[in-house]
């Protein structure tokens, strides 16, 4: 059985829906992390509290510059780790709304999955905090 097969089907679709995406990893590069230009411009950004974990590690995956994004805050997306607007379910009562976002350079960029980072929509480590890693998810 490949490793693929083993993963829960909402995964795999979420995960090669998009192109040039690795959810395999573990590590960060040891780049920079980046800054959401956008940041002070929408309210959303203002959000304190965070969404569930929908995973324990972050997505890898290419962005282009100027395009702009819609990161999930809520963690209940299926289109991960972007919005698909599941957070507008009024029988799921969601009151986070999902981080608009761009990039300045079309590269690879760490999106964070655990939804608890402190650098919206981007990893900066915090999903390797031990009561994140010992959650059920
Ligand atoms: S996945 Fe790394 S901080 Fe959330």
């Amino acid at each position: 059985m490949s490793m693929l097969n083993r993963l829960p089907q909402f995964t795999r679709l979420s995960a090669f829906r998009h192109k040039n995406v690795s959810c395999f990893c573990t590590k960060t590069d040891g780049s920079p992390i980046p800054t959401n230009p956008l940041k002070d411009i929408y309210s959303a950004n203002k959000q304190s509290d965070n969404g569930v974990i929908y995973d324990k590690k972050p997505f890898r995956m290419e962005l282009k510059a100027g395009k702009n994004y819609s990161w999930c805050l809520c963690g209940r997306s299926k289109n991960q780790p972007f919005c698909d607007g599941t957070h507008k379910d009024i029988y799921l009562k969601i009151k986070h709304r999902p981080i608009r976002f761009t990039v300045t350079e079309t590269k690879e960029y760490w999106l964070c999955n655990c939804k608890q980072t402190s650098n919206r929509p981007f990893c900066d480590g915090t999903h390797k905090r031990a009561d994140i890693q010992e959650k059920k998810v």
